[in-house]
């Protein structure tokens, strides 16, 4: 289990679901996506600490220190922030 802090949101629990965004989305979190396949980049958000794994082999390059949600799962606890 691992703790997922979105700036200025507040947290949710990580508990083995698909990927970051379903956890965030299956605990009320707003966040922006679109295919869910690591094609668009809308999903896109700033990785403020911690470490991710890729789930998915997304298409999309997210920038430097940026990670897509619907394409990782945390590893350990992670701080993220919308952009
Ligand atoms: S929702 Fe499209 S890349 Fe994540």
């Amino acid at each position: 289990m691992a703790t997922i802090t979105v700036i200025g949101q507040g947290t949710a629990e990580f508990n083995g679901e698909f990927s970051l965004l379903e956890a965030l989305d299956e605990q009320g979190f707003d966040m922006p996506y679109s295919c869910r396949g690591g094609n668009c980049g809308a999903c896109e958000v700033k990785l403020i600490s911690g470490e991710v794994e890729l789930i998915q082999d997304p298409i999309y390059e997210p920038e430097q220190g940026h990670i897509l949600t619907c394409s990782v799962i945390p590893v350990g606890d992670v701080e993220i922030e919308l952009l």
